[in-house]
């Protein structure tokens, strides 16, 4: 045990090095230089420079012993909005491994989370749920859809689509906005966390440069006029839909949207779907072949900070329901 660890906010050369490590594990196909200049522009979009921390758990000689960050994004719980604290990307140096030092780092962070007045605390595990529920972190439902695109029928005839543009994006943030309200609970957007996760996919997708995988962000228009976006990532045979929104956050507008996107998808010659796609939607694509599976990655789990907040009614299935794109 490590009795003077303390706290600290990772400056460039320990944050450098956890990259240095951790490239391994989390590179996704980017080479080391790479991974760590995607991570620095993202850090330095300004959503992340206000509300990412990257956080060191040092020794008392200043040995990195382990590290996380932590995301602050705008929640709202059953119509209050506060902030909440995600912790992401828990990483401990490998010869420093099964001493404690994650746990006491994780414990450090959430009481200065709940110090700083943060509603809740939100993790995707990688790792299952055993570890993480020693803390108190509950399990949220998580599925995933796999299926084939069958020759479903486009939208109707004056319905089109068109790459998504700064000049969409009123649009694109209403509907994800009027989607959150009809949600118990949400992660909010505003116009600089909708950057960070277009800087966050596009500077992944430029640098790994892998012409058989497109990122693609379109908007679904019915006579010219706004009805929804789509936000995919397509290749290798598969349309990987990481969100689908539409006008109202209407689960009904929402399935139109998708099954004019998968329409266009199987013209383009893809036959396989995969996506985390909320029940009212799953519910009504008749038709459609898929299986539902739980996810073993990006496992949701939360905490209640706030002690009036009780999260026990979030965690029966089909209530929560978190975007691909709200992970962290
Ligand atoms: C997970 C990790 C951060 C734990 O760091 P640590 O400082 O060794 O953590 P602690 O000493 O507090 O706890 C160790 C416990 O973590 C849990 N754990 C570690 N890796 C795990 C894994 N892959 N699956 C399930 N549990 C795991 C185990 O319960 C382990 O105890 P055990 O080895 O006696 O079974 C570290 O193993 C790591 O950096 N792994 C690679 C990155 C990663 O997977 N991070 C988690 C992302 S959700």
């Amino acid at each position: 045990m490590t009795a003077m660890a303390r706290l600290a906010v990772a400056n460039r050369e320990q944050i450098d090095r956890i990259y240095a490590e951790s490239h391994a594990l989390w590179g996704g196909g980017l080479k080391p230089a790479e991974y760590r200049e995607f991570w620095s522009e993202l850090a330095s979009t300004p959503w992340a420079e206000r509300n990412v921390r990257y956080f060191v758990w040092l020794g008392d000689e200043g040995e990195l012993l382990s590290s996380l960050k932590l995301y602050h994004p705008r929640i709202v719980i059953d119509g209050t909005a506060g902030r909440a604290s995600i912790v992401g990307a828990v990483f401990t140096p490998r010869k420093h491994r099964r001493a404690g030092h994650a746990r006491e780092l994780i414990s450090a962070v959430l009481d200065h989370s709940r110090d700083e007045g943060d509603v809740v605390a939100l993790l995707f595990s990688d790792i299952g749920t055993r570890y993480y529920a020693d803390f108190g972190f509950r399990s949220l439902p998580s599925t995933e859809v796999w299926g084939r695109l069958t020759g479903s029928p486009p939208g109707p005839g004056n319905w089109s689509s068109d790459e998504m543009r700064a000049e969409h994006l009123p649009d694109v943030r209403a509907a994800h906005e009027a989607w959150c309200a009809r949600q118990p609970l949400a992660i909010e957007r505003s116009a600089e966390h909708w950057q960070f996760l277009f800087v966050r996919t596009a500077g992944f997708f430029r640098r790994l440069g892998d012409r058989r995988l497109r990122h693609r962000a379109t908007v679904v228009l019915e006579d010219g006029r706004f009805v929804g976006y789509l936000i995919a990532v397509e290749g290798h045979g598969e349309w990987s839909v990481r969100e689908v929104g539409a006008v109202g956050g209407d689960p009904g507008k929402i399935e139109g949207v998708l099954r004019h996107g998968a329409a266009i998808a199987r013209a383009e010659g893809l036959r396989k779907f995969y996506g985390w796609i909320e029940d009212p939607v799953i519910e009504r694509m008749g038709g459609w072949t898929l299986r539902r599976t739980t996810r073993r990655r990006a496992q949701p789990m939360i905490l209640g900070l706030d002690e009036k907040l009780d999260v026990e009614p979030l965690l029966a299935g089909g209530r929560v329901f978190f975007p691909y794109q709200d992970q962290f």
